[in-house]
């Protein structure tokens, strides 16, 4: 069912330094900080030739991994996205299946633009699963 890896997302502490860690000492290609207000979040794309990372940092109050940052200062990985091709058909296997839709079964518009859901953790091996449909 899940096809390419689309993104694995770290939130970091400090998103200038983040970037010159993946700039600099990596030597990625990495875009310019991206406000979300409606996701709360700032975002940096670091783009590999098979998938990306995104550096995500909290923006404005109650960000959604304002939390995480406060349980992990260092940063750390929050979640890794896998693509489908068809949202509604993921999401009713994955409900047949047991597994648990966060929030609302309805996909949301993600950060990209495209329809999401997120997974729980605890049906996942331990990791926050997004999927989107591209
Ligand atoms: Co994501």
């Amino acid at each position: 069912m899940i096809g390419k890896l689309n993104h694995v997302a770290i939130v970091v502490p400090d998103l200038a330094a983040a970037s010159a860690v993946y700039k600099n000492t990596l030597g990625a290609s990495v875009s310019e900080p991206n406000d979300l207000p409606d996701h709360g979040v700032t975002t940096v794309f670091v783009n590999l030739p098979n998938t990306k990372i995104e550096l995500l940092h909290p923006l404005g109050d109650g960000s959604p991994i304002a939390k995480f940052l406060e349980r992990n200062q260092d940063g750390g990985m929050h979640h890794i996205c896998y693509e489908v091709d068809d949202i509604y058909a993921a999401r009713d296997k994955l409900i047949a299946g047991g597994a648990r839709i966060l929030g609302s079964p309805e996909p949301k518009i993600g950060a990209h633009g495209k329809p999401v859901l997120f997974l729980h953790p605890k049906d996942f091996c331990g990791t926050l699963v997004e999927i989107e449909q591209v």
